[in-house]
């Protein structure tokens, strides 16, 4: 059966995947230094896939049709054109196979997805790879794009996420082969982008949200979205994905990496890798 290697909670902020693909000299060169250590763990885990929980900025989906969670099915995923053309990054190459046992496992639970055979990802979704995986030729992972509305309230509770999480971990081992799966939660970490808090930051909150998602996700999916609006800024409540992904994974997984860096662009920037191979349920 398939496996989950690992998860790892990632900001996507479009600077950070500059930032990433230089040559880690320059302006970039602390969050550089930072993060970069994570890198050689992903490649010594060897996984044929992750699925990437992540939200989609008006690039594929707007206002007008905004699913609460929309899983991809398709064979491919272009990088989206986000208003400058699209990111200089490679198609991601889709796991099919996977996303349909996802779909045919956790609708009948009661998650009702919206199932996407065509989807155009943007940063949301190609910042974090750059972050994993560098900039190569090809990505070495197939995808799996599971959108969530973070964008218009009502988005789905702290709870819902963490519980939709655990649906895709127990579908993930009951997926025949042997396919070596990593889960990856995107967004935050504080921030806001605008109106009168805009620029704001939460260290303290930050931090906290780095060990709990480790230890206790629990305790974070009792926040509430005006909590998290309240303490990690309006975009910064981004964090609930990161939710979907360690529901995904056991108790008691180890925490291999976690970085903090503020700010990139105008948001704190947190990464978090955890093996979930130590893990039980
Ligand atoms: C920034 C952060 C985001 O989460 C995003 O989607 C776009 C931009 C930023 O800080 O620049
Ligand atoms: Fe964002």
């Amino acid at each position: 059966m398939a496996e989950v290697i690992a998860g790892f909670g990632v900001s996507h902020i479009p600077a950070l995947g500059v930032a990433m693909e230089g040559d880690g000299t320059g302006p970039a060169a602390a969050v550089f230094e930072k993060f970069a250590p994570v890198r050689e763990w992903v490649r010594s885990l060897e996984l044929d896939t992750v699925i990437v929980i992540y939200n989609d900025h008006a690039s594929s989906f707007s206002l007008e049709l905004l699913p609460t969670f929309a899983i991809g099915a398709a064979e491919a995923y272009a990088p989206a054109d986000e208003g400058y053309g699209a990111r200089n990054v490679p198609v991601a190459q889709g796991d099919a196979d996977l996303s349909w046992h996802l779909i045919e496992s956790v609708i009948p639970e009661g998650f009702d997805l919206a199932v996407a055979q065509k989807l155009d990802v943007d940063h949301g979704l190609t910042v974090p790879l750059t972050v994993l995986f560098g900039a190569p030729p090809e990505w070495p992972v197939k995808i799996v794009p599971l959108e969530v509305n973070v964008v218009q309230q009502p988005t789905p509770s702290a709870q819902r996420c963490l519980d939709l999480g655990a649906a895709i971990g127990r579908a993930i081992a009951s997926f025949p082969g042997g396919t070596r799966v990593g889960v990856v939660g995107t967004g935050g970490m504080s921030h806001q982008l605008q109106g009168r808090r805009a620029g704001h930051i939460n260290s303290e909150f930050d931090r906290m949200f780095l060990t709990d998602i480790v230890d206790n996700p629990r305790r974070l999916a009792k926040l509430s979205n005006t909590d998290l609006i309240q303490e990690a800024g309006s975009e910064g409540a981004e964090l609930v994905m990161w939710l979907v992904m360690r529901g995904a994974l056991g108790d008691n997984v180890t925490e291999v990496h976690s970085a903090y860096h503020v700010p990139v662009s105008n948001t704190a920037a947190g990464l978090v890798a955890i093996d979930n191979r130590t893990a039980t349920r």
